[in-house]
């Protein structure tokens, strides 16, 4: 790509030109959130992508996203900047080895985070975020037996609100497993006046330590309305861009992780450059595309979530 190009007009110029939405996630890089038609967590994303009338879809997020996109608009071209933007979480459940996992437990249902390939959303009841999973579980009667997967912390934390004990699957999330006790104990102890809050995909003794837990949406919104001035943010760090945006007098710091060397950005979310935007945009590819078979098995768990979350 030509460096003199400004990419802000050209992609401009493209999403008219081509009748496009932008949909991006929070962990986004800044550049890429504030040329976004839509910013938000994976429900807010899913619902963005329902309801759009473009033509063309620009995910700007991971590749399970993006299906998720083209699971509910067959018909419309989606996009991802880069294909080989995954998802740690989502790798760690094969649909080979948890439909293995499944035949275990004939007489439970299947909950599944969002986090996951479409071949998990098929083998699912219902699909859940970050934002919705207590209230997916809590509609369910209290001796349903349910699986819970793919990310073993959100279960274990659903568990402990619910009361309940859900089978879960052994798969986490790369970025929020990262983060030190030990030195969020510190930090703590050297900014008393900041609020602690944190991802619910983070692992038990993390979440044991927060003021406050939610998705990404909910963990922003929670530092908007807080009368408080300082947070300590234990998530992925594209959402402190939106945080202080919302919030410019406030202060926010990312949790330490446990090894100097390592960083709090998903190496997946991060894969996603301007410059590849801009060159999707343009050359319309790289497109998500979907065995129709596949689609419709992964739809029916996506559809009974948007239902109970209206
Ligand atoms: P939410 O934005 O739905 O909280 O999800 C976080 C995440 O890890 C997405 O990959
Ligand atoms: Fe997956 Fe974690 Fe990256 Fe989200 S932050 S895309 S759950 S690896």
């Amino acid at each position: 790509v030509d460096p003199t190009l400004d990419l802000f007009a050209e992609i401009n110029r493209l999403k008219k030109e081509k009748n496009a939405v932008i949909l991006a996630h929070y962990y986004q890089e800044p550049d890429i959130q504030d040329i976004a038609d839509y910013i938000g967590d994976s429900l807010g994303l899913a619902q963005a992508a329902a309801k759009t009338d473009a033509k063309m879809i620009v995910f700007a997020g991971v590749h399970f996203m993006a299906e998720t996109a083209k699971i509910l608009n067959p018909d419309k071209k989606v996009l991802l900047p880069d294909l080989n933007a995954g998802c740690s979480l989502s790798d760690s459940c094969p649909p080979e080895l948890f439909a293995r996992f499944k035949a275990k437990y004939p007489d439970h249902i299947v909950i599944s985070y969002i986090n996951c390939s479409a071949g998990i959303k098929a083998l699912s009841d219902i699909i859940c975020t970050s934002g919705n999973a207590s209230q997916i579980v809590n509609s369910l009667p209290q001796d349903q037996k349910i699986i819970f997967a793919p990310d073993k912390n959100l279960g274990a934390y659903i568990n402990k609100q619910s009361g309940r004990e859900m089978v879960l699957w052994n798969g986490a999330c790369m970025v929020h497993e990262i983060f030190s006790l030990e030195k969020i104990t510190r930090l703590k102890e050297r900014h008393p006046n900041a609020k602690f809050i944190a991802h619910p995909e983070c692992e038990e003794a993390v979440l044991a330590l927060a003021d406050y837990i939610g998705s990404t949406t909910q963990l922003l919104k929670y530092t908007e309305q807080s009368d408080l001035n300082e947070f300590i943010v234990a998530t992925e760090t594209g959402i402190l861009h939106q945080m202080q945006k919302a919030s410019p007098d406030k202060t926010f710091i990312p949790a330490p992780p446990d090894n100097a060397c390592a960083c709090n950005d998903c190496p997946h979310m991060k894969r996603n450059t301007l410059e590849k935007l801009y060159l999707c945009m343009k050359y319309e590819q790289p497109e998500i595309i979907m065995d129709e078979t596949l689609r419709l098995a992964a739809k029916k768990p996506i559809d009974r979530m948007m239902d109970l979350s209206r």
